[in-house]
Formats: structure tokens, C-alpha cells, sequence
């Protein structure tokens, strides 16, 4: 897998300012197992960040003594967690579509209202007309509000071009955001979301172009670090899906699927054949589809915003279970699907309606999210040597963390162990 930086500012530069700091006086501090087997809780723990990373973690007493030196930074009282990552996102666009949820709630399904002209390519076309530098500067604030919601890592998907330039003029952009924000974004390319207009009758030239053109060129400049695509009836087929992921794969990409939202259609059975990092949605995948998943260390990603907007319901924690896959809960934040902002939020839906235990919703959203995105030795935890990432939360125990609606606030998000101030003015980031 091509190893991109995560973001604009480059960690090195970052991590030799950084302090050498003991964040300490906790109520607990939970995070995954280097494995992401489970969660360890270290009561009244500490962390040391040095150097922008984890040295050790534990025993608070123990490590104030080892580590007499570092700057002590008082928690409060409150719960500690590594920063969250958001795997699943789409939030280069402009506009919204209030306007097409209210039809959706009145009857009319996603297919007709995009077989209109609604959907996916009427943001398509909001996003071609507004000015490059807004969609940028959008970004950029966004990723701030994650930020401000406890995400640290943010996966970013483009997806609103179709035309291939248009694909790759949005990666472009999404590189100039992410220089402008201290949190980590990985960029993916979403390649086959739906046919642009001007290809209506030229479907295998589209597929093509993107699998001959657009993969090498990505690769080349270093755009994206994965490839995705749409793998459904009213999207792409299993055929053309596996002619780019391919492609991406023989370029050293990563790649993902957007995979049995609206009907059970082989896209997880193909991210199984092709050992893709994640197959996401699954909302019509069966127990077996699931099995395939865990067998070949696919991360299966539930979009709970995306499920509760268009009515679908989530997979039993359960069957889960017995399934062996890992699961990760993203925000999957789009103007059409799922117009939601908080991962946490997102978490505590899928709790209430998966049935997952707080252990399970924490390792959704950091170990196992960070995997969907080929990163769970950096971040997604807090065991040394992973970057120091992690958020003091509003609360005192994990079991908050997926309880509360509207979902605990973070205190501090420490991102390569320094807490820097928060966006204070959340300002509308869309006209
Ligand atoms: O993840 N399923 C495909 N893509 C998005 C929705 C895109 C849209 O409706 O604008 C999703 O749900
Ligand atoms: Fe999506």
C-alpha cells in the first residue's frame, strides 16, 4: 500500500516541537489493545506523549514518578480515550438536500429521486458551480468540526466530479484542505459513484478511462492513498467495480466498497475475493457475506446516519459476533444519505440499535476504524509508539461515551500529544 502522509503538516516537523508531556489526575483512560481485541481500562491512568508519540501508558503514580521531567497536564477527573477515527466520509461538496429528504420521508425512494435527476448528480452539479477556493476552504472546516467532535483522523472521499478531470480536479483540492488543519486526513478516491451524463452511452469508455487513466495518474501524484467505488444495481456491477479496484490494486492502492446498501449484489463477496481494507454499508448483506468478511480480515463499516435516513436497519450485534469480522462505525457524511456530523452521535445510534457494548462501540470507532484505513499501528489507540492522539472527554466513564444524545463533548483533543485549542465559532460551512 502506498504510504501517503496524512496530512499537510508533516508529523516529523510537528512531533520535534512538541513537549514532553504527562497528561495525568483521569477518571480512566480506555483504549484498544495493540491487537484491537478488546479494551484495556487503566483506572485514574496516565499517558506520556513524547516526541509527538506514546511512550507509556498506566498507573498514574508510577508514571509521574519514571517521568518526573514532563510538563504534568491535569485531566480533570475525566475520561480519556485515543482520538476518534471517522473511516467513511464525503465531505468535499456544496449545497445540501433538505429539500429531497422531506420526498424521501414522504414516500419516494433514493433510486426514483435519483433517476429524476435528484440524488447523487445534483450535487454534482452544486459542487461544479461553486468556486474552487470555498470548496477548499470548506473542507478545511469541517475537518476543523470533526476535530472539535473528538475525530483526529478523518477519511475524505471525492466522489462529486464523475467526469474524470472533475474526480481528479477534487483530490487536488482535498490536498490543499488538508494542509490547512492539524488533524490526519486520508484522501480516497471514489471512482464509480454514478455515470456522469456526458458517458449515458458510454459506460465500459467510462469504466475504462477511470480503470487506464485515472488509477495510474492517482497513483503517480500521490492523490489518494485508496480507491473506491459504488458496488450496486443503481450504481456499478460487480464486473465493472472489479475492472478499477484492480487496476487500483495493481497500483498499490488500497481500495473499498460502498457494498449491499440497497440490495444484496456480490460487492461484499468481491471485497472478500479482493482483500479489500473495508466494505462499507452492508445494510442488505447477509450472516454469510459477513462470514466472507471475517475470513479475509475485511472491516465491515456501518453508516447508522446513512440506514436511519433512507429507514434501513443495522445488522444484529449478534450475528456479528459470530461472523469474526470486525466492525467500524463511520459517519458516512454526505448532503444526500447521511447529513450527520459527530461520530459519537453515529455510535450511540448503532449501540441502541445493533445492541453493542460500550467496549464494542469504542473499538467501532478508533482500533478497528483505523484498520478500514491501513493506519491501526499509528492510531485508533494509545499503546506506545502509536501517535498521540486522544481526547479528554466531558464525562467520567466510557459507558457515557455511546449513552449520552446530543453525544459528550470533548474537553481537550490532543493531536501528536499536544492539546491545541479548539474552533471556538462553529460557523455554517456550507452557503
Ligand atoms: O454513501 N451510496 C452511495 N454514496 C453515498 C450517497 C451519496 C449521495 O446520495 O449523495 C452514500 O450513501
Ligand atoms: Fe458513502
Amino acid at each position: 500500500m502506498a504510504h501517503l502522509p496524512l496530512s499537510g503538516t508533516s508529523d516529523k516537523a510537528v512531533a520535534g516541537r512538541t513537549a514532553y508531556v504527562i497528561l495525568h489526575n483521569t477518571s480512566e483512560v480506555a483504549t484498544p489493545d495493540p491487537e484491537g481485541r478488546g479494551v484495556v481500562r487503566h483506572p485514574r491512568g496516565a499517558i506520556v506523549f513524547r516526541e509527538g508519540r506514546v511512550v507509556e501508558i498506566g498507573p498514574a503514580g508510577e508514571l509521574s514518578r519514571r517521568h518526573s521531567e514532563a510538563r504534568p497536564i491535569n485531566a480533570n477527573g475525566r475520561l480519556v480515550t485515543p482520538g476518534l477515527v471517522d473511516c467513511h466520509t464525503h465531505m468535499i461538496f456544496a449545497g445540501h438536500r433538505a429539500a429531497e429528504f422531506q420526498r424521501k420521508l414522504a414516500g419516494e425512494d433514493y433510486a426514483t429521486i435519483a433517476a429524476a435527476g435528484g440524488g447523487i448528480r445534483s450535487t454534482v452539479r452544486a459542487t461544479l458551480a461553486e468556486r474552487e477556493d470555498v470548496l477548499e476552504k470548506n473542507l478545511a472546516s469541517r475537518i476543523e468540526r470533526w476535530r472539535a467532535n473528538g475525530c483526529t483522523t478523518v477519511e475524505v472521499k471525492s466522489g462529486y466530479g464523475l467526469e474524470p478531470h472533475a474526480e481528479v480536479r477534487l483530490l487536488e483540492l482535498m490536498r490543499g484542505a488538508v494542509q490547512r488543519v492539524p488533524g490526519r486526513v486520508k484522501r480516497t478516491a471514489l471512482l464509480l459513484h454514478a455515470l456522469p451524463d456526458d458517458y449515458r452511452d458510454r459506460r465500459d469508455e467510462y469504466v475504462r478511462e477511470m480503470a487506464e487513466r485515472v488509477v495510474p495518474d492517482i497513483a503517480l501524484r500521490e492523490l489518494a492513498g485508496a480507491v473506491d467505488v459504488f458496488c450496486d444495481p443503481i450504481a456499478f456491477t460487480v464486473d465493472e467495480c472489479r475492472t478499477v479496484l484492480a487496476a487500483a490494486k495493481g497500483k498499490r492502492l488500497a481500495i473499498k466498497l460502498h457494498a449491499d446498501q440497497f440490495e444484496r449484489s456480490g460487492g461484499a463477496r468481491l471485497a472478500a475475493e479482493l482483500g479489500a481494507v473495508s466494505a462499507d454499508h452492508l445494510e442488505s448483506a447477509t450472516e454469510e457475506d459477513w462470514h466472507a468478511l471475517g475470513t479475509a480480515g475485511v472491516v465491515g463499516v456501518l453508516l447508522p446516519g446513512a440506514a436511519l435516513t433512507l429507514r434501513q436497519t443495522l445488522p444484529d450485534a449478534e450475528m456479528l459476533r459470530r461472523s469474526g469480522a470486525r466492525i467500524a462505525i463511520a459517519t458516512d457524511f454526505n448532503p444526500g444519505t447521511s447529513p450527520a456530523q459527530s461520530l459519537l452521535e453515529c455510535a450511540a445510534l448503532a449501540s441502541r440499535q445493533c445492541g453493542f457494548t460500550a467496549d464494542e462501540a469504542l473499538l467501532a470507532i478508533t482500533w478497528n476504524a483505523a484498520k478500514a484505513l491501513g493506519l491501526e499501528s499509528q492510531v485508533g489507540h494509545l499503546n506506545p509508539g502509536a501517535w498521540g492522539d486522544a481526547v479528554t472527554w466531558e464525562c467520567e466513564s466510557l459507558e457515557e461515551l455511546p449513552y449520552w444524545m446530543p453525544a459528550v463533548r470533548p474537553d481537550c483533543v490532543f493531536i501528536r500529544g499536544s492539546d491545541l485549542a479548539l474552533p471556538t465559532v462553529e460557523r455554517r460551512v456550507w452557503p
